[in-house]
């Protein structure tokens, strides 16, 4: 029984792909409007941020579905420590949750887990269901789901010059040598191409100290919809979308 399963799978994923050939590589997303979605039911923020988590589960149903290879979400930012404590306790509580709930389902789906950001100072907990889960699904190579956990676009650029600068300093390299491909080497998301979308929910409309190197050439989407709500029809048109756009990086 175990031999069928991939056989299905793959039957599937054929099926989808004729709609959908041509889909962003690389997704970002600012999953913006837990704490108004929650505020608009009348609940603590707690609550947002809680089904703001299952909403991750079907956006990376989706994305695994059209074929996406890599989902970049902003699950916590640098600036985020400044929110008061139980909120903040709280969301350093999901990593552990969503690997305790969802794990089996993402080593079904070959997803990857990775993440990028300060990933040192963050809470013990936290650290180590991480590693968990990233040690579990290190071996998938479906999607890569990568969550940007106390990160800043930043921050990231002052530790990529600072690694470029002890490998001047250790004479792996020279000042000249110095290039995009060596700046974006010493990024957190070495390795990973450019997201070709960034999605951001709740009708906010800036990029909040998100992969800010990285987006240089990204197609924006903006849509009202706060995250909680937000689902694979929406997805799905942000995809469409983006299909219909004329990346041109510069030229014409
Ligand atoms: C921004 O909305 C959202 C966040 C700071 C947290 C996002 C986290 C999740 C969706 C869950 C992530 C899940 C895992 C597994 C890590 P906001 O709180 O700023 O909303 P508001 O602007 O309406 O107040």
């Amino acid at each position: 029984m175990v031999i069928r399963l991939p056989f299905f799978r793959k039957k599937r994923k054929k099926l989808e792909r004729i709609e959908l050939d041509n889909t962003p590589e690389h997704i970002a997303i600012i999953m913006d409007g837990n704490g108004r979605w929650a505020k608009k039911k009348g609940l603590p923020r707690i609550a947002g941020h809680k089904e703001g988590m299952t909403v991750v589960q079907k956006i990376v149903r989706s994305a695994v579905k059209y074929d996406v290879k890599v989902l970049t979400l902003y699950a916590f930012s640098t600036e985020n420590w400044k929110r008061p404590k139980p909120e903040v306790d709280f969301l350093m509580r999901l990593p552990k949750e969503f690997s305790h709930i969802y794990l089996p389902e993402m080593m079904e789906n070959n997803v990857r887990i990775d993440t990028i950001g300060d990933f040192d100072s963050l809470p013990t907990h936290t650290k180590k269901a991480i590693n968990h889960a990233k040690e579990k699904t290190k071996n998938n190579d479906g999607l890569l789901l990568n969550f940007a956990l106390n990160y800043g676009g930043r921050y990231d650029i002052i530790q990529g010059m600072k690694k470029t600068l002890k490998q001047i300093e250790n004479g792996e390299l020279s000042v000249e040598d110095v290039d995009e491909e060596i700046i974006s080497n010493n990024l957190f998301t070495a390795g990973i191409n450019d997201p070709d979308l960034l999605i951001r929910t709740s009708g906010e409309e800036r990029l909040s100290n998100f992969l800010l190197w990285q987006l240089a050439y990204t197609e924006l989407s903006f849509t009202d919809v706060l995250w909680p709500d937000f689902n694979e029809e929406l997805f799905k048109k942000a995809i469409l979308d983006y299909k219909k756009r004329k990346r041109r990086y510069g030229g014409i």
